[in-house]
C-alpha cells in the first residue's frame, strides 16, 4: 500500500482521480492539497471538499495552497471546467472550509508525522510542489516519488507546444523536474489514448452515487473535448496518473531527460523530452504507452465499488 498526498486543482478529472484514490485499497490517501489551476484556489478547494462530502469522507484533510503561479499571470480553464471548476453535477456547497495550514506547511507536517515514505500525486500546476521544495528542502528526501499529470512529448493542449499544468506554471515545473526526485511524468501522450466514452458513463450512472457523480461530471466535461477534438469521449488525465500508483503495469515508461521550457509564449511550458536518451541526463520516467482498456476497466470498477 502506498501512502499518497493528492495535490490537485479540481477540475473534473481531478475529482475523478480523487474518487479513484478513495476507492483503491492499494493507496492510503493522507489528504488533499489544492492549487490554483483549472479555477481559482478558492474554487478548487471548495470542489475538493464537495467531492469528499458526496462520498461521506469528511475525515480527509484538505489544505489550500497557492492562489497563483510563481511568476506568471493566473489563467483558469473555465472553458473546460466551467465557472465553478466543477460545472455539471450541481453539487451542494462544501460542508467545511480547508484546514488552517497552507498546503505546503500541511505537506511538511504530514511528512514529518509519517514513518513510511509518501508518494506525491500532482494533478494540477506544480506551484505548491515547487514552493514546498523551496521552503522545506530538507523534507524532499521524505518524498518517495512524485507522480505528476502534465506535459507531452507530442502536441500540447493549451498551446501546440504545451500541456496546461506545465504551461500554467513553467517555472514551478522546472523546479520539480530539476529536483532530482524520483519523478514520473504522465502526459497527454498516454492520457489522450484512454478516453471515457458515453458507454462508460452509462455504466457508471447505474453503479451508485459516486458513479452517477462521475457520469454527470463526464456529461459536462466531454463537451469541450467534442468541440475541440471532435472526440466522442473525454480523457480522464488525472485519473491516469493516480491509476499508475494503483497499478504500475497500466503504463509503460522510459527513463530519460525532460527539460521544461520557461521561455516566451511560443514555447512556454513545453516539456522537451529526450526520448532516445541521446542528449540529456535522465531525470524522469516518462509514460509512453497505456493499456487503455485495463485502465478504463479499473476506473469504472473502482468508482462503482464506492456505492
Ligand atoms: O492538461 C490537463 C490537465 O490540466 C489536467 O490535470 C486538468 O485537470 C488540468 O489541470
Ligand atoms: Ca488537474
Amino acid at each position: 500500500m502506498s501512502d499518497i498526498i493528492l495535490d490537485c486543482d479540481p477540475g473534473h478529472d481531478d475529482a475523478i482521480a480523487l474518487l479513484l484514490a478513495l476507492a483503491s485499497p492499494e493507496v492510503r490517501l493522507l489528504g488533499v492539497s489544492t492549487v490554483s489551476g483549472n479555477q481559482t484556489v478558492e474554487k478548487t478547494t471548495a470542489n475538493a471538499i464537495r467531492v469528499l462530502d458526496h462520498v461521506d469522507r469528511a475525515e480527509v484533510p484538505v489544505a489550500a495552497g497557492a492562489d497563483r503561479p510563481l511568476t506568471r499571470a493566473r489563467h483558469v480553464a473555465a472553458n473546460v471546467h466551467g465557472e465553478t471548476g466543477l460545472d455539471g453535477p450541481g453539487l451542494p456547497l462544501p460542508s467545511r472550509g480547508p484546514g488552517a495550514q497552507h498546503a505546503i506547511d500541511w505537506i511538511a507536517t504530514t511528512l514529518r508525522e509519517r514513518a513510511d515514505p509518501v508518494t506525491l500525486v500532482a494533478t494540477g500546476p506544480l506551484t505548491n510542489v515547487a514552493l514546498f521544495l523551496a521552503r522545506y528542502p530538507e523534507l524532499a528526501a521524505e518524498l518517495e516519488r512524485v507522480v505528476l499529470m502534465g506535459g507531452a512529448f507530442g502536441e500540447g493542449n493549451t498551446t501546440p507546444a504545451a500541456e496546461f499544468n506545465i504551461w500554467a506554471d513553467p517555472e514551478a515545473a522546472q523546479r520539480v523536474f530539476q529536483e532530482g526526485l524520483d519523478t514520473t511524468m504522465v502526459g497527454l501522450d498516454v492520457t489522450h489514448r484512454a478516453l471515457m466514452t458515453p458507454a462508460h458513463a452509462r455504466r457508471l450512472a447505474d453503479s451508485g452515487r459516486a458513479g452517477k457523480l462521475v457520469a454527470d461530471l463526464y456529461e459536462f466535461y466531454v463537451r469541450f473535448h467534442s468541440r475541440a477534438y471532435g472526440w466522442d469521449g473525454a480523457p480522464v488525465h488525472d485519473a491516469v496518473a493516480l491509476a499508475h500508483v494503483v497499478d504500475p503495469s497500466l503504463l509503460d515508461t522510459v527513463h530519460c531527460g525532460v527539460v521544461v521550457d520557461t521561455g516566451p509564449e511560443l514555447s512556454r511550458g513545453r516539456t522537451h523530452v529526450d526520448l532516445r536518451r541521446a542528449s540529456w541526463e535522465a531525470n524522469c520516467q516518462v509514460a509512453v504507452d497505456i493499456d487503455s482498456e485495463r485502465f478504463l476497466a479499473l476506473l469504472i470498477g473502482r468508482i462503482g465499488s464506492l456505492g
